[in-house]
């Protein structure tokens, strides 16, 4: 049973896409403070909190403070609150109740979830207007299911995007993408993907392409097409201010850019230098952005990422000149160890700074709003714009896109990669963590910077971050240009690799269906053990993960090991993967295993009365048929599985 209450006065987000009706009666469960802006509830003993998408640490949230304010911070470590996203709904579960709970307000709020007194779960609003819905269920998918409804089915890419994709901030023309496109076939590793980071763009101008660094692009584009590799570019939320630019005079012209408080356009600076940014809240602002996807779209260009739309902010000029004046005060002074601190904290106050976001409005809905009410919708509405202009431009197809910044709504129009992630074995484990979360919200296709954004990649974290990745739907390898190269290719291992995306291809009838079934049945890809077993080790459960109705998986996540504990839940048939056709399978009892899992292995566990098919292996997606499936049972039929096209 689902219910909607109101405190105060809520900017709406679009999140909720079904008509409610506000329950009059106040808010049970929780105890509301008007004076501290919050609201309490009591976590009892055996309670288990899951949810809040894209954040750090377990499964289980509690124990640790959430914001949820969009931030852009690559360093995403055990303390942080925030990341790039805002998906504030969650679940309190334990046997006696399991209630969802949905705050719906695009500011800053914060979950306090038994940080400050460890039975106690405090959420505390910066401005005290908010819907909230809350869900009362018999069970997790269940509640995750009504909830999933009243937000709107997830966006679905189309098939190919299921494949590999290969990306680093870093290619700078053409022939560099042609070389990443030959090695992979070389190493006869399939792919279907090549990423374009900033550097396609002439002077990081959104929506061109550099005539220099890839000249006669659309013949390009078509090249890399009949060779069955899709380009999917970069597109930033910051627009440059520059003379002859069309997107920066059609916007200033018409006034589609975030004015400040005198109404000139925000100037702030990010990778083109000095921008302006759209406001991506206004519809008609909305619309002008959502066109100009056509230009690459002309270009044969079916696929897309958002990034930067936290928005992401270097400096703002009117910051950076408070900046300026104060340093004077410094100059002539001898840095003592205050003094030192505060200078350092002013020059590096300039990045990201949160003041900044009061500094410029939206024309939001007929009202002038200040950014820092609505932040947490910037980044959903520029994915919005992208992803209503598909369906005006091209209704009949399957546009790829992801997003960095999201909010509860953008689920609808796209999928989100989770960031700037490490080169670390902790920011593999976070991935198998954060994917529940996200599915919980609605973000189905997602996935995380495969062996890490940056610091330098060893082997053996690809390898076995690879073993993860091959599970998650959106399955890329990106790493930053001042790091160690990252493709495959550039290892010793090459077969390995190549068995592990040959895996994840035969493996396509398979994770294509159940995406579509979680996508159409709102339900999730990945679900924790304790939303389908309630014996006590399956509640505590972090790093396996139930992945569609057939399979368990527990990937290895450390340095140096040769194998893992695994917990299981039932009596299941395990199959140990080295390639798509080469494994061995044994039938495991009910309990707690320790399973020999090498670098070239990868454990899937089948459960009762269940199959898994697989495929034969393309260097393509189109090459991978949903015919002829080899049919991998336990105490079940293969014509039991049902496949979705
Ligand atoms: C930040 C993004 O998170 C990263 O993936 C990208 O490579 C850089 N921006 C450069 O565009």
């Amino acid at each position: 049973m689902i219910k909607k209450y109101r405190i105060g006065n809520p900017i709406p987000t679009d999140s909720v896409i079904e008509e409610m009706e506000i329950t009059a009666e106040s808010i049970p469960y929780f105890i509301r403070d008007d004076d501290a802006k919050s609201l309490n509830i009591h976590m009892l003993k055996n309670d288990k909190v899951y949810g809040l998408g894209e954040t750090v640490r377990g499964i289980n949230k509690r124990g640790h403070i959430y914001t949820g304010f969009n931030t852009d911070d690559g360093l995403h470590t055990e303390d942080k609150r925030s990341l790039y996203a805002s998906q504030n709904f969650f679940i309190i579960s334990s046997d006696v109740r399991k209630l969802g709970v949905y705050v719906d307000t695009p500011g800053r709020v914060t979950f306090d979830i038994g940080f400050s007194k460890k039975d106690e779960l405090l959420i505390v609003f910066e401005d005290f207007d908010a819907d909230i819905y809350l869900i009362e269920g018999d069970t997790l998918t269940g509640v995750v299911k009504e909830f999933r409804h009243i937000i709107g089915r997830s966006y679905i890419p189309p098939r190919w995007a299921f494949g590999y994709g290969q990306s680093r901030w870093g290619y700078r023309t053409a022939d560099e993408i042609r070389e990443v496109a030959d090695e992979y076939d070389k190493a006869g590793i399939p792919l279907d993907m090549i990423y374009l980071d900033i550097d396609y763009m002439e002077d990081f101008k959104d929506f061109t392409v550099s005539d220099e660094k890839f000249p006669n692009f659309k013949e390009f584009v078509n090249e890399m097409k009949d060779r069955g590799i899709h380009l999917v570019p970069i597109i930033d939320a910051g627009i440059k201010i520059e003379e002859g630019y069309d997107v920066y005079e059609e916007g200033v012209e018409n006034g589609y850019f975030c004015k400040k408080e005198n109404g000139d356009d925000l100037v702030a600076a990010v990778w083109p230098g000095r921008v302006h940014f759209p406001d991506f809240l206004n519809d008609e602002a909305r619309e002008w952005f959502g066109d100009k996807y056509k230009v690459l779209l002309d270009l044969g260009i079916d696929g897309f990422w958002n990034d930067m739309n936290e928005p992401a902010i270097f400096y703002t000029e009117d910051h950076l000149k408070e900046v300026f004046d104060r340093i004077d005060d410094y100059k002539d002074m001898e840095l003592n160890i205050y003094s030192y601190f505060d200078f350092k904290e002013l020059v590096a106050s300039i990045g990201n700074n949160e003041s900044d976001y009061r500094r410029f409005y939206h024309e939001y809905k007929g009202q002038k709003i200040r950014h820092d009410k609505v932040h947490n919708l910037y980044g959903f509405n520029m994915t919005r714009a992208a992803g209503e202009a598909f369906e005006r431009l091209c209704p009949d197809r399957r546009i790829l896109m992801f997003s960095r910044s999201s909010y509860i709504g953008m689920h609808r129009y796209g999928g989100v990669w989770c960031g700037d992630n490490m080169s670390w074995w902790s920011h593999l484990l976070l991935n198998v963590r954060q994917m529940p979360a996200l599915n919980m919200c609605g973000f189905l296709y997602s996935g995380a910077d495969i062996g890490g954004f940056a610091a330098d990649v060893t082997e053996d974290l690809l390898l076995r971050w690879t073993a993860f990745g091959i599970f998650t739907p959106l399955f890329r390898n990106h790493s930053a240009f001042n790091t160690r190269r990252q493709e495959m290719y550039q290892f010793e291992s090459k077969d390995v690799f190549k068995n592990l995306v040959e895996l994840r291809y035969a493996l396509l009838p398979y994770i294509y269906s159940e995406f579509m079934k979680a996508a159409l049945e709102y339900d999730m890809l990945f679900k924790p053990l304790a939303f389908e077993y309630d014996d006590d080790r399956s509640l505590e459960i972090e790093d396996q993960l139930l992945y569609g109705e057939s399979i368990m998986i527990a990937p290895v996540y450390e340095q140096n090991v040769t194998g893992r504990h695994v917990y299981l839940p039932e009596k299941m048939k395990m199959i140990r993967f080295r390639a798509y056709d080469d494994y061995d399978e044994e039938i495991l009892e009910k309990g707690d295993h320790y399973l020999r899992a090498d670098l070239n292995e990868v454990l899937v566990f089948i459960r009762k009365g269940h199959v898994l098919p697989l495929a034969k292996p393309g260097m393509r997606t189109t090459n991978v048929c949903s015919e002829d499936l080899i049919y991998l049972c336990f105490e079940a039929e293969p014509g039991s599985y049902n496949i979705r096209r």
